[in-house]
């Protein structure tokens, strides 16, 4: 069993002078604790990337199998040589893509130096990176001058959080400390690219996870091949995320997804909850709902949406009367696309 521990929240306020919160928490990680802290995309649960003990407690406090791997945040662009080796035909592009999405939700899967820990890369030849945008994370990163390597600061398989709170509700008693800075701005996983090098020869990336930086963005800046859509530049490269398990991201209550076009015919003696995209969703209209939550209430809006996505699905989660949660299904464009991607995995069936 997980020992319990006091789990400091401490709440942090951008407007005020935060650098001797930031020492603290470094003082923390340095020490070999864990620190739960906001980024734009969720909240992570932070250990010093250089203490391979610390990483192993990473692992214990989320469940998670030694398989999957951890990112590595740094506080720039230019800490990325020290934890990656950059081959000289993928150069350029990771200038590109770090000039225009760093700081920010990408995460840059590279070939990773010697001084990274195996636990960190669960033993792969390949270091995930990324620069995030939060001033907190950033600011820990720098107090540390070490990277931290967090994945999001939820138990294996469970919703990723975006509030201090979430956090509590799946580590609270296990870790140290919490850094609450509020709702995450973006409310999705940052998006994992692997810069390769394509089967003409050309510089490209694999799209390993969905993410705020969609497909759309990334066009007119490189090539983006999807796993599954060229076998030859799949068999080349290293293991996918296994963020892409099948099952993930999953509430505890059972998920079904739904086409909003088609009345819901519900089962007899079930209680429903009804996940819609927007206010006027035809489904709401249906008597059978427990409790009808919309993403973006107005007339929809994918950034709205995605940043309630996992709060949404929390709610439903702790509803008292809802038994099973519906989402309706959502337009496949843009972080629609990242949105249904996690929506799928937490509707799969665990025992798959
Ligand atoms: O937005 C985010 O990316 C958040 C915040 C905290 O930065 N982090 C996050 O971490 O989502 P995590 O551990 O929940 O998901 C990271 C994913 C995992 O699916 C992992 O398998 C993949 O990144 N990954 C890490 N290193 C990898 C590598 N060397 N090759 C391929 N995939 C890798
Ligand atoms: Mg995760």
């Amino acid at each position: 069993m997980m020992r319990c521990m006091e789990t400091r929240v401490i709440e942090v306020d951008l407007l005020d002078d935060c650098r001797a919160v930031y020492k603290e928490a470094a003082a923390v990680l340095a020490e070999g604790g864990l620190v739960a802290l906001p980024t734009e995309t969720v909240y992570g649960l932070g250990a010093d990337a250089f203490n391979t003990e610390a990483v192993a407690q990473v692992f214990a406090v989320k469940e998670r199998p030694a398989f999957d791997p951890l990112i590595c945040h740094l506080a720039h662009a230019k800490g990325l040589k020290d934890i990656a080796n950059v081959p000289a035909e993928l150069q350029a592009l990771v200038d590109k893509l770090a000039h225009e999405f760093w700081p920010g939700p990408m995460t840059l899967v590279l070939p990773r130096r010697e001084c990274v820990p195996d636990i960190v890369t669960s033993g792969l030849p390949t270091v995930a990176c990324r620069v995030p945008s939060h001033e907190v994370m950033r600011g820990v990163v720098r107090a540390l001058g070490h990277p931290i390597a967090a994945p999001s600061a939820n138990r294996f398989g469970h919703i990723s959080p975006t509030s201090a709170g979430a956090v509590m509700k799946e580590l609270g008693g296990r870790i140290p400390m919490v850094l609450d800075a509020g709702a995450c701005a973006e409310g999705l996983e940052s998006t994992i690219l692997a810069p390769c090098i394509d089967e003409k020869g050309n510089p490209a990336v694999r799209l390993l996870r969905e993410g705020p930086i969609t497909r759309e963005k990334l066009r007119g800046i490189c090539r983006v091949i999807r796993p599954g859509k060229n076998k030859a530049v799949d068999a080349a490269a290293a293991p996918t995320a296994p963020g892409q398990l099948k099952s993930h991201y999953a509430p505890a209550k059972k998920l079904v997804l739904h086409n909003p076009r088609e009345p819901f015919e519900p089962e007899e003696g079930v209680t429903y909850g009804l996940i819609t995209y927007q206010g006027d969703s035809p489904l709401a209209s249906q008597d059978c709902w427990a409790e009808v939550m919309p993403l973006s209430p107005g007339s929809g809006r994918l950034a709205e949406a995605a940043v309630r996505l996992f709060a949404v699905m929390r709610a439903m989660d702790e509803h008292e009367e809802v038994q099973v949660i519906v989402a309706e299904e959502l337009p496949e464009t843009g972080l629609g696309c990242a949105m249904m991607d996690r929506l799928r995995r937490a509707a799969a069936n665990r025992d798959e």
